[in-house]
């Protein structure tokens, strides 16, 4: 029988890919978002590319009884992706307590709801932004390099919610967890059914690069050249987001086929190459044809200056590895875009 699995903030972006992993891998999929920032249409792009509607139940996983409802209504859920939060880093400065209710109650509800249902795994989204700027020894970064002091409270979040998770399978809970620490998942699904749909001016990289390549925007802001990188501009791992759903894949599978080794297990999720900004700029140009007008501006305030993964880990243990190349995944972005624009959307 399929294992049911529940994708809490499966509309979204990393979510709905997730969604279109773990289907076809055999998984029964139940999403439950909110759709604070998600669409309903998602649905149906998750169904063109699978065949499979997942089932979808709107509601706010801040409500504990009616996320206790929702689960009783679905019996025999063995495992939890928890994608849904807010996301933003800026938007986290200005109204921290959004975001440490949001990402902290949900947390909260569904690690005390689980053992009244018998659920047995939770997967947690968490960010390589708990890593801030890792010294110079430490990259690439393994799980092991030092936690820093969080730099917004979006990342605050992301360090006290491993913590939850943590003391709470220290103290006995009896289901088991998988820490994913994704570094910079970019891309959309090679059919351009689902991608990233960000709300207003984009504060990420990619969807800004896009937009300005359709024309959207004028041009793109470069955030500083004077870094001490080859180039000058900042260094990420940017990490296709066909791969990273599919580790979440292999994550579930381990952890609901009592391969885990311990009951909480951290990985990073990444290429293990460090790409700069100027350079991707390049690259898309290259994969697409398209230009992207381009300035370079003064430092964004916040920014690490380098940081790639380590995927060692999740490479052995959890037999995952990142496939795309850096050219192919923005190729989907562009993909994307144009699909945003043929259905009148952007
Ligand atoms: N950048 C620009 N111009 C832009 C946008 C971004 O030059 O218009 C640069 C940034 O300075 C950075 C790189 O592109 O060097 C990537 O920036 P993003 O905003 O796309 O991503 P970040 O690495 O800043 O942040 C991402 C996620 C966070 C997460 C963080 C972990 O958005 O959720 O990685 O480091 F916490």
């Amino acid at each position: 029988m399929k294992q049911k699995i529940l994708v809490a903030g499966g509309t979204g972006y990393i979510g709905s890919h997730t969604t279109v992993e773990l289907q076809n891998a055999g998984y029964d999929v139940i999403i439950i978002d909110n759709l604070s920032n998600s669409n309903i249409e998602v649905l149906d792009g998750i169904e063109h590319i699978t065949g499979i509607r997942p089932k979808f139940i709107e509601l706010d996983l801040k409500d504990k009884e009616a996320t206790r409802k929702a689960l009783a209504s679905q019996p025999g859920i063995k495992g939890i992706i928890l994608f849904a939060a807010s996301k933003a880093v800026g938007e986290s400065v200005q109204k921290p307590l959004l975001y440490y209710r949001n990402n902290i109650t949900t947390l909260i509800n569904l690690l005390e709801l689980m053992p009244e249902f018998g659920i047995e795994g939770i997967v947690f989204s968490s960010s390589c932004t708990v890593y801030g700027q890792p010294d110079p020894e430490n990259l690439p970064v393994t799980e092991n390099a030092p936690i820093k002091p969080a730099t917004s409270p979006y990342g605050n979040t992301k360090q006290i919610n491993e913590e939850i998770i943590r003391d709470t399978i220290h103290a006995g809970a009896p289901f088991k967890s998988v820490i994913l620490r994704y570094f910079n998942p970019i891309g959309a699904h090679p059919t351009a059914e689902i991608g990233e749909l960000p709300n207003g001016v984009p504060q990420n990289l990619i969807p800004y690069l896009t937009q300005t390549a359709i024309g959207i925007r004028k041009e793109l802001s470069v955030f500083g050249d004077d870094y001490n990188t080859p180039d000058g501009s900042c260094i990420r791992d940017y990490i296709n987001i066909v791969d990273l759903a599919k580790a979440h894949v292999t994550a579930i599978d381990r952890l609901l086929g009592g391969k885990s080794a311990k009951d909480i297990e951290i990985f990073n999720l990444g290429t293990g190459c460090g790409v700069s900004v100027l350079e991707l700029i390049n690259t898309f140009e290259q994969a697409t044809g398209v230009k992207v007008p381009h300035k370079i501006v003064a430092r964004r305030e916040g920014d690490i200056e380098q940081v790639w993964a380590n995927p060692e880990r999740a490479n052995k243990v959890l037999g995952w590895k990142a496939q795309e190349t850096l050219a192919d995944t923005l190729a989907s972005a562009w993909k994307w875009q144009l699909k945003l624009r043929e259905r009148g959307i952007m």
